[in-house]
């Protein structure tokens, strides 16, 4: 099957910083892929080049077999309307209510009409376990992990296939980062997207129980899954996944 991500020989680079030097990285549809690295080895570069925010120097993106560097503008917009973004601050409009931030994508890419809208905002709420009156409030009336819900329901408000979440457990406290990991575990479940979240936590990639892949050395060092990964032998695999125990 064709892979939902396929990068290759992919050069980053902000002035005269390598970021990333021939890298490669590979997802397949349905896969749910954590990725790991040091602080600043490049890794929302990375998810920002998936999204086609930012073109690398050298090399290819294609994402559901197409290439990002396609200039047709109606193939990129369908793959935009494929594309499910948490980023990593969470990212509100703040000057938006719940209900508008979830609804903006829906206006956006897919031009609904407005009964069509509020449906699909109330559906999304309730996906992400909110209730209806949170619709309401405005971000700042939030909790942070209320603010993570709403970042998630709008991500998946145009029915993406391809979900990126950038840090998403990063800031909540334990139960309710354990909490957030099942509600996207159940979410991926049902609806089968491919996943690509990044993170510092143990705890999150087993709680999603996902394949792993490591970003050091400017490239994708190894991929697999936690088991084989965590036998990986490399400073950064040692330090992250602590001594093997077995
Ligand atoms: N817009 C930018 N201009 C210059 N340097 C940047 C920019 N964005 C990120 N960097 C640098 O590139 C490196 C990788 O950043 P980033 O992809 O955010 O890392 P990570 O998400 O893994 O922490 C870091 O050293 C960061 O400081
Ligand atoms: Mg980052």
């Amino acid at each position: 099957m064709e892979n939902v991500i396929e990068m290759r020989g992919i050069w980053s680079q902000y002035q005269d910083v390598v970021i990333h030097r021939d890298l490669a990285f590979q997802v397949a549809a349905g896969e749910v892929v954590a990725l790991v690295g040091g602080s600043g080895s490049g890794k929302t570069t990375l998810l920002r080049e998936i999204l086609g925010l930012l073109k690398p120097v050298r090399g290819m993106v294609k994402l559901f077999g197409v290439d990002l560097s396609d200039p047709d503008p109606m193939r990129q917009r369908n793959i935009r309307q494929r594309l499910g973004m948490l980023f990593q601050q969470g990212a509100l409009f703040s000057a938006l209510s719940v209900f508008d931030n979830i609804a903006f994508p829906l206006r956006e890419l897919k031009r609904l009409d407005e009964d069509w809208v509020r449906d699909l905002v109330h559906m999304k709420l309730q996906m992400v376990e909110l209730e209806p009156h949170h619709a309401q409030l405005m971000p700042a009336e939030l909790s942070g992990g209320m603010i993570k819900r709403v970042a998630l329901a709008r991500a998946l408000a145009a029915e993406p296939e391809l979900l990126l979440l950038d840090e998403p457990t990063a800031g909540l406290d334990p139960v309710r980062s354990r909490n957030f990991v099942r509600l996207i575990k159940d979410l991926q479940k049902s609806i089968g997207f491919t996943v690509v979240l990044v993170t510092h936590d143990l705890e999150t990639i087993e709680g999603l129980g996902s394949d792993v892949a490591v970003l050091a050395e400017q490239r994708i060092l190894v991929k697999g899954s936690l088991e084989a990964v965590a036998h990986f032998d490399h400073p950064f695999t040692r330090q992250f996944f602590g001594a093997p125990s077995v």
